[in-house]
């Protein structure tokens, strides 16, 4: 199965990536955690979108869309995959459209979480995230069994840096600005399915268990 997740910051697109990449064994492509990595690093591509990253801008289409195209070639993604945060203006849909030819795949599912702006500002000012394994946790709907430490690594978790309140606001503005135009780009397509995602963690995979459910999809 091929999958994009679109939806606003904090619309549980990770969260929900995980565990379809663990049920049905493809994996989870997050442009936003390849980056992060590339950050850490310290790599030229890291140093670049650094600096957007922390005001919540978009990092530049060339460098994002050459990530994504150099990851879908890798083998792991033959049988399908799931793209989290990509694409996220017309210009990467475009792109992506482009790549997908030339390896001769086509997107089962766009997946749009609708997610208020109120729900997701909650969710992401209590997110906290494992460092090391990458795991999401939130302060109020989903704590760490031990105190602010990670269940499978016992790591101490993290606040993004740009889990402020002021980036998130900024994120949520690119948002409007350069990533809604995607739903028109999309919903003129035949695989385009919207879907709460207001709904708790269990409650929103239960419907996109339900959709791939009734596409006959196992
Ligand atoms: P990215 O990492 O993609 O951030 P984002 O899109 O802002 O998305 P989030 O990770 O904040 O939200 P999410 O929907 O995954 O929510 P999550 O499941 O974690 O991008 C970061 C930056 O990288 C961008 O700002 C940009 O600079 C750059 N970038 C990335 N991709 C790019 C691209 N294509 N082009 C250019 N630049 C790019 O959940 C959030 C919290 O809520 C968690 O605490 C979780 O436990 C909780 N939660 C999740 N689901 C639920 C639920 N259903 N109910 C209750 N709580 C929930």
């Amino acid at each position: 199965m091929r999958l994009i997740l679109l939806g606003p910051p904090g619309a549980g697109k990770g969260t929900q990536a995980a565990v379809l990449s663990k049920d049905y064994s493809m994996p989870h492509i997050s442009t936003g955690q390849i980056l992060r990595e590339a950050v850490e690093k310290k790599t030229s591509t890291g140093n670049t979108a650094k600096g957007f990253m922390d005001k919540g801008e978009l990092v530049p289409d060339e460098i994002v869309s050459k990530m994504v195209a150099e990851r879908l070639a890798e083998k792991d993604t033959k049988n399908g995959f799931i793209l989290d945060g990509f694409p996220r203006n017309k210009n990467q849909a475009i792109q992506l459209d482009e790549q997908l030819k030339i390896i001769n795949v086509k997107i089962d599912f766009v997946l749009y979480f609708k997610t208020s702006e109120t729900t997701a500002i909650k969710r992401l000012t209590g997110r906290r995230v494992c460092p090391k394994c990458g795991l999401n946790y939130h302060t109020v709907n989903r704590p760490p069994k031990h105190d602010n430490a990670c269940d499978m690594c016992r790591t101490l978790l993290i606040q993004r840096l740009d889990d402020n309140e002021e980036t998130i606001r900024n994120r949520f503005k690119v948002y409007q600005d350069q990533t809604t135009p995607l739903l028109d780009y999309y919903s003129q397509t035949g695989y385009f399915k919207e879907i709460c995602g207001d709904l708790g963690v269990n409650g929103l995979n239960k419907k996109l268990e339900e959709l791939f459910k009734a596409e006959h999809i196992t």
